[in-house]
């Protein structure tokens, strides 16, 4: 299972000073060093954490995968469009959650997302979207003609019983299935950590996840080599 790491909160420092450190690429290249299969940032309509630049510059030096989290607006689609990421990935966006909610509701604003893939896609950018588990968002993802989806995992990673951690797993694992079974790539991620990674490892149908706050907040004792190559020894299965 592939390992993309969300850098967003090394920008999140350096924003709090409005500084120049610590710089988002040195994180980059550190965590493709030891053994990261892409890098993920979220370029925000509020840039509180990375900024345009950032994803320019990031797109030169990436050596992996850039997957860049943004709203689908018309303003986001045609920055991309002029950077070229490897990938981006859409999500929803509010302007004062402290991180995004939930996952797409990709039912409600199919037109709207088709076309924004439609122009993507023009650009050589592959398309992912961040999803809730349910079946009828990733028939949905799979009918406005995305590329991928990213399962969000948050329901199972801040169940507090047993019996709505496994109905939650549950969840993820027949969204993967079906989102196979039509094609999808599946990614999944957020709120995964250290100790709750290895349920997820072993869903088959599942080849990447996108971590970041947990990689990061440990890589502020450890360093961020040990972090990320520690995250990525628990991806093996
Ligand atoms: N996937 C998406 C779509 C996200 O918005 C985020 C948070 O930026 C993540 C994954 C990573 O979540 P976490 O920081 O909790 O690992």
């Amino acid at each position: 299972m592939r390992l993309s790491v969300n850098i967003d909160h090394i920008a999140t420092l350096r924003e709090a000073r409005k500084s120049y450190e610590p710089d988002p690429l040195f994180a980059a290249q550190l965590a493709e060093l030891s053994g990261a299969d892409g890098i993920t940032v979220h370029l925000r309509a509020d840039r509180r954490h990375i900024q345009d630049r950032d994803v320019s510059l990031l797109k030169e030096i990436v050596k992996t995968k850039l997957n860049v989290e943004m709203a689908s607006t018309n303003q986001m689609v045609e920055i991309m469009a002029s950077i070229q990421p490897h990938q981006v990935t859409l999500v929803p966006e509010k302007p004062n959650e402290v991180t995004t909610e939930g996952g797409l509701d990709v039912i409600l604003n199919e037109a709207q997302l088709r076309q924004s893939i439609v122009r993507l896609n023009s650009h050589n950018i592959k398309v992912s979207i961040f999803v809730d588990p349910d079946l009828d968002q990733v028939k949905a993802c799979s009918k406005i003609g995305a590329q991928a989806i990213e399962i969000n995992t948050n329901r199972y990673a801040t169940s507090k019983s047993k019996k709505t951690r496994s109905e939650a797993i549950k969840m993820v694992e027949d969204c993967a299935k079906l989102g196979i079974k039509l094609n999808l790539e599946v990614l999944a991620g957020h709120a995964l950590n250290y100790k709750n990674v290895k349920p997820i490892v072993k869903i088959k149908e599942i080849s990447e996840l996108n971590i970041g706050h947990s990689i990061i907040a440990r890589s502020v004792f450890v360093g961020i080599e040990r972090a990320v190559s520690e995250m990525k020894a628990l991806l093996e299965v």
